[in-house]
């Protein structure tokens, strides 16, 4: 018996363990529980991911909810704890980098279970960034390191990680794009939002924008001027904005709304919209003729699907994106932003090309190490 137990928490948990939890299905030996932690709650962070993605609902909900990084890291921690007690998994799966993914990682492991890390080894080099600290923690601690990408795997040999540990098997999170691609596209998003063309011969030019990095929206200055460039942006082409809450309460406070369309406009400007469904973003995007974002997993998916992506920090931990996507890294002064926005309006979209082993297989490789892993432990 083959006992697993998978954790997630936050929006780019559930599209990584979706192929995972597919990948499992069908085979008699393993036994797989799936354990929420709360981080996200609302249905447009979480529930709808589940409905979109055809998740089974969890066996555990932690509800840890919201709170300073110690708060919520330790509120997961506690509680997991018991579960992981109770559950006695052999191997204890996480993936990404969110509080969710080091709280689970560091409890298990004092418990004595094997971790696994899927999405291992990216590093920004940012350790002022939460996701950085949570990243190489995870790393330092896991028994398999399951990576994307080949900086990865360099990054994890500097650390003096063992190679027998690392093992680079591509996207899961492109697993999960390519397998909805053709579901999405039934999406009514595009008539919604008007950008179908009237006679059915496509769409009209549209440009989509997310933010959620404290460093861009935790700060007003960095915000505004990002608000600002985008927004002379739109004077060209609307820009829809699904809008991360952490993102709105900042923008309300810190009295940005006037960079914000009003429904009246008829998409015109930056057009604020909730959060999306992962299918109705999926959408959007595929037809973007550019996409600003702070986003991790943004930058990977808009390299498949071949859109431009101008990507608001000053480094990725995802370098593929940049050597072998469509993705530039401007940082966030305002006149580069709009510069460089302008400049991709001007050009055709670049060649599609992608990062080697970002085919859609990744979670049957992973599977399939785990497997072997986990019987080769019994008969030691
Ligand atoms: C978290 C992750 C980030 C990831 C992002 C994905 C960490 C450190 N950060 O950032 O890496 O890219 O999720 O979206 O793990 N909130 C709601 N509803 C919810 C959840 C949160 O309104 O369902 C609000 C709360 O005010 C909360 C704030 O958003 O305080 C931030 O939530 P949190 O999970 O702490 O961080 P994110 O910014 O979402
Ligand atoms: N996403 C979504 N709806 C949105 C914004 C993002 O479905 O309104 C998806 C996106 O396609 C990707 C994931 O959420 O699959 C990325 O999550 P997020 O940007 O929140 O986190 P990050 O990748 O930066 O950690």
């Amino acid at each position: 018996m083959m006992k697993l137990l998978s954790v997630v928490g936050a929006r780019p948990n559930f599209m990584k363990i979706g192929p995972i939890i597919d990948a499992l299905k069908g085979l008699p030996e393993v036994e797989h529980c799936l354990v929420h932690s709360g981080q996200h709650y609302d249905e447009l962070l979480s529930g709808n991911f589940f409905a979109d993605l055809g998740l089974p609902k969890p066996d555990v909900n932690l509800q840890a909810g919201s709170g300073s990084h110690a708060v919520q890291t330790a509120e997961i921690m506690k509680r997991i704890e018991p579960v992981l007690l109770d559950y006695k998994p052999q191997m204890v799966l996480v993936v990404g980098d969110v509080n969710s993914t080091i709280a689970a990682a560091l409890t298990a492991v004092k418990l004595g279970i094997g971790v696994a890390h899927i999405e291992a080894g990216l590093r920004s080099f940012d350790m002022t960034m939460p996701e950085e600290i949570n990243r190489k923690l995870t790393d330092a601690i896991s028994s398999l390191l399951f990576v994307t990408e080949q900086s990865g795997v360099e990054n994890l040999k500097h650390e003096g990680v063992p190679a027998e540990k690392v093992f680079l098997v591509g996207n899961v999170m492109i697993d999960c794009l390519l397998r909805h691609r053709e579901l999405a596209a039934g999406s009514p998003i595009l008539d919604q939002l008007g950008m179908r063309q009237k006679n059915g011969s496509g769409c009209r030019p549209y440009g989509v924008l997310t933010l959620h990095r404290p460093s861009n929206v935790d700060d007003p200055k960095i915000l505004q001027g990002i608000l600002e460039a985008v927004s002379a942006l739109s004077v060209e082409l609307p820009v829809f904005f699904p809008v991360h809450p952490r993102t709105r309460k900042n923008i309300e406070n810190f009295g940005l709304l006037r960079y914000l369309a009003s429904a009246t406009e008829g998409g015109r400007g930056i057009v604020p919209l909730d959060p999306l469904g992962y299918l109705d973003f999926l959408s959007l995007n595929d037809r973007a003729r550019i996409v600003l974002t702070d986003s991790g997993g943004v930058q990977e998916e808009t390299t498949v699907l071949g859109v431009p992506c101008l990507t608001l920090r000053e480094n990725t931990e995802r370098p593929a994106t940049v050597e072998h996507g469509s993705n530039q890294v401007v940082g966030v002064d305002s006149d580069r932003i709009l510069a460089a926005a302008q400049s991709i309006l001007r050009k055709p979209a670049p060649p599609l090309q992608r990062p080697p082993l970002w085919d859609g297989q990744a979670a049957p490789r992973i599977v399939a190490i785990l497997r072997e892993h986990l019987q080769r432990r019994d008969l030691a």
